[in-house]
């Protein structure tokens, strides 16, 4: 339990390690949460400060999602000798996300968590992060809008979580399928303004640098 509670705060901590603020405050000594949707993630800084700086944002954030698991885990076999520990695994991935939206660094003001839970989901389950990946890119390719292909991406994490634990013959699927399930309810959660600018025809595209 003492293995448990200390890589869930590893990875709150981690997972608080902003890379859209901190790459933001870097390059161009500014706050990315006052600019374009005034969200601390990769797609805003892309739109607010370009390719470059967009990239390491998402190098960042996503590493720190894989870490946060890889730890956690690392933790869980080694120190605490259980390394089919599967809820710890999850649970880690939630404290990250849960530092990423809520950074105790930065005022509790973050991004919605895609690519910290992309990064977790890697660890979790590399097939079913591809399904979510397609996911993505089919529904982002089709509606030009980044938040739809995250919202396809957190639909399909526990559905994709399922099926390929009930194929693989893992021994609890639906209980990771439900640890899943809070995780991607918490990225759409994380998208409600989104969703609420999709339906009033108002979301941001790539290229618009609209204050919120
Ligand atoms: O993952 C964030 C993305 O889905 C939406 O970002 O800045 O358009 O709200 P943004």
């Amino acid at each position: 339990i003492i293995c448990l509670i200390v890589s869930m705060i590893i990875a709150y901590l981690l997972g608080s390690v902003n890379f859209a603020v901190i790459i933001t405050k870097a390059f161009a000594h500014k706050d990315i949460r006052d600019f374009g949707s005034g969200n601390a993630g990769m797609t805003n800084v892309l739109r607010t400060l370009g390719k470059g700086p967009a990239a390491l944002t998402l190098l960042g954030d996503f590493s720190k999602g894989l870490f946060a698991v890889l730890i956690g885990r690392a933790l869980f076999t080694f120190v605490a000798q259980m390394p089919d520990f599967f809820i710890g695994d999850y649970l880690c991935a939630f404290c990250g996300l849960l530092g990423h939206c809520f950074p105790v660094f930065f005022g509790f003001k973050g991004g919605k968590g895609i690519l910290v839970s992309a990064g977790a989901l890697i660890a979790l389950s590399p097939v079913s992060f591809l399904c979510c990946l397609a996911a993505f890119l089919i529904f982002m390719a089709a509606t030009k809008y980044v938040s739809v292909g995250s919202i396809a991406s957190a639909v399909t994490f526990p559905v994709a979580i399922l099926i390929s634990r009930l194929i693989g013959g893992f021994a609890h699927p639906f209980a990771e399928a439900a640890m899943a399930l809070l995780i991607g309810g918490i990225v759409i959660f994380m998208h409600r303004a989104n969703i609420g600018r999709l339906i009033r025809g108002e979301e941001n595209g790539f290229g618009k640098k609209k204050r919120p």
